[in-house]
């Protein structure tokens, strides 16, 4: 029931909690739907992505990349003068990286502002089933979103708390917030975050140890894609050390466990990237159904526990990823607006946007049943744009339904594997076979060429 407390000018037909990749969407869907939206945010427009993660990452990325090819001109022909004579500017990285974000967060005003919803700056809390408090004022929602997103993951072990207000541990935000490039980094995890970053710094001159708890980085992802990232990472002189045991931190003296020894690491700066949290604290109040894990129970709508509170995002645990976020808004907007439009969120590409990019979708080859399936492969340097480019590492892995010829996952190496592998997602998506890819013409020279290549490999292998 409505509170007669409040003003009908704070009536809303939708309250967004929330102005990151989900919160954002979720306000120009239902703004240019013409619901009465309001979305609330606390720090900055564009959330986590758009402010502390997958954009100046990525700026960041490019500026060691670029480094990168300044390194290996030789090969293209190209002598740097004096022999190596260029320099890094740090400052000028960091101040390319915030023109950039701040280009993007007043893109979404925009998009806000354009789409008609209101915009509130404030920390929201929901004191009761529908009613949000924001500023010292009371809003009432008849749908509510909650897109808060998520928080570093922090290691509760001795020492931690205090070597984070020294500076000597920090998360992914203060990474990219570094006054100076560190001359050591320590990077606890070999998740996502971890290995974005050990490239990062290892480009830019720092010494990088990963320490990483399993035995193999990346280990969510298909094993060849997992030993070739080690590989990579190591020829770039990154030094990746697996099962270890992090025990404390004193000071500057790391402590962790190897083969049953314990090994004291004197460090400069150590990133824990173990995984994110979901931010919870706005609808502490609420009482929603939480599963065994801690993870907010939602349908296939998002819809949680009490049918008008949507969840979407990390919030919800599935895959922790922006364009996930986006597709969760688009919906829970549309199951608001009653629209019949079924549940499609059919798999959802991934990607490391390392040099060359990692990118998977899908089932992976240790999970897939081989009567049903199998598996083709090809490398990169198989193609000759690959070879024209000098960007030769990697390789292509598709898992097909023996069947059907459907694709059923794709693990994907490559200089542009975040590309390669949207035309993947639409062959996925739209149940498209091995033959409809052997059947489409692929530029030549290109790197899509691969796709072609490997689905042709596919077609002799199996379907002669
Ligand atoms: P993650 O879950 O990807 O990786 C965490 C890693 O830390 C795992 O390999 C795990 O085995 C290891 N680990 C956990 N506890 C440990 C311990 N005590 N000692 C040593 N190793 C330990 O998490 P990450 O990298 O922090 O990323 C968080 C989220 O952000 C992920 O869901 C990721 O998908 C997302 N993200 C996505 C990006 C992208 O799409 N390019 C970029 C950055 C983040």
């Amino acid at each position: 029931m409505k509170s007669k407390l409040i003003e009908e000018a704070n009536h809303y037909d939708l309250i967004i909690i929330g102005g990151g990749p989900g919160g954002y969407v979720a306000a120009e869907h239902a703004g240019k739907h013409n619901l009465k939206t309001l979305v609330i945010e606390k720090e900055s427009l564009g959330g986590v992505c758009l402010n502390k993660g997958c954009i100046p990452t990525k700026t960041l990325l490019k500026s060691a990349k670029v480094l990168h090819y300044l390194k290996e001109a030789k090969h293209y022909g190209i002598n740097i003068e004096g022999n190596n004579e260029f320099s890094l500017d740090w400052k000028a990285m960091q101040e390319n990286k915030k023109e950039v974000v701040d280009k993007l967060v007043s893109g979404v005003k925009f998009i806000i502002q354009n789409a008609k919803a209101k915009l509130i700056e404030g920390n929201a809390a929901m004191v009761s089933d529908h009613i949000v408090e924001v500023n010292g004022e009371k809003y009432y929602g008849e749908k509510i979103i909650l897109a808060t997103g998520s928080l570093p993951r922090e290691l509760d072990l001795p020492g931690f708390k205090e070597a984070k207000t020294k500076g000597i541990i920090i998360d992914s935000t203060d990474a990219l917030e570094l006054n100076k490039i560190p001359k050591k980094l320590t990077v606890i995890g070999g998740g996502v975050i971890g290995i974005e970053f050990a490239l990062l710094y290892c480009e830019l001159g720092t010494e990088v140890t990963i320490l990483q708890g399993l035995d193999r980085i990346l280990e969510v992802l298909d094993n060849e894609i997992s030993k070739t990232m080690t590989q990579i990472l190591t020829s770039k002189g990154i030094k990746i050390i697996t099962n270890v045991k992090i025990k404390s931190i004193n000071d500057k003296t790391l402590s962790y466990e190897l083969d049953g020894k314990i090994i004291e690491k004197n460090v400069d700066k150590v990133l824990v990237s173990v995984g994110r949290v979901p931010r919870y604290d706005a609808f502490k109040k609420i009482d929603l159904v939480y599963d065994e894990r801690n993870r907010i129970v939602v349908n296939k709508n998002l819809q949680t526990s009490k049918g008008h509170i949507y969840a979407i995002g990390d919030l919800t645990q599935k895959l922790m990823l922006a364009h996930v976020a986006y597709k969760h808004a688009m919906i829970a907007v549309d199951h608001i607006l009653g629209k019949d439009i079924p549940y499609h969120l059919v798999e959802s590409p991934s990607v490391i946007y390392t040099y060359p990019e990692v990118a998977s979708i899908g089932i992976i080859e240790r999970d897939m049943n081989p009567n049903e399936s199998f598996v083709t492969k090809m490398p990169m340097s198989h193609l000759g744009k690959a070879l024209a480019d000098h960007e030769t590492d990697g390789f292509i892995k598709m898992i097909l339904d023996k069947k059907t010829g459907r694709i059923i996952g794709c693990h994907i190496i490559a200089s542009t594997a975040s590309d390669l592998i949207s035309e993947i997602a639409v062959a996925m998506q739209s149940e498209a076979t091995v033959f409809d890819l052997v059947a489409t013409i692929h530029p030549h020279p290109s790197i899509s060429e691969i796709i072609y290549e490997v689905a042709k490999k596919a077609l002799y292998e199996n379907y002669k």
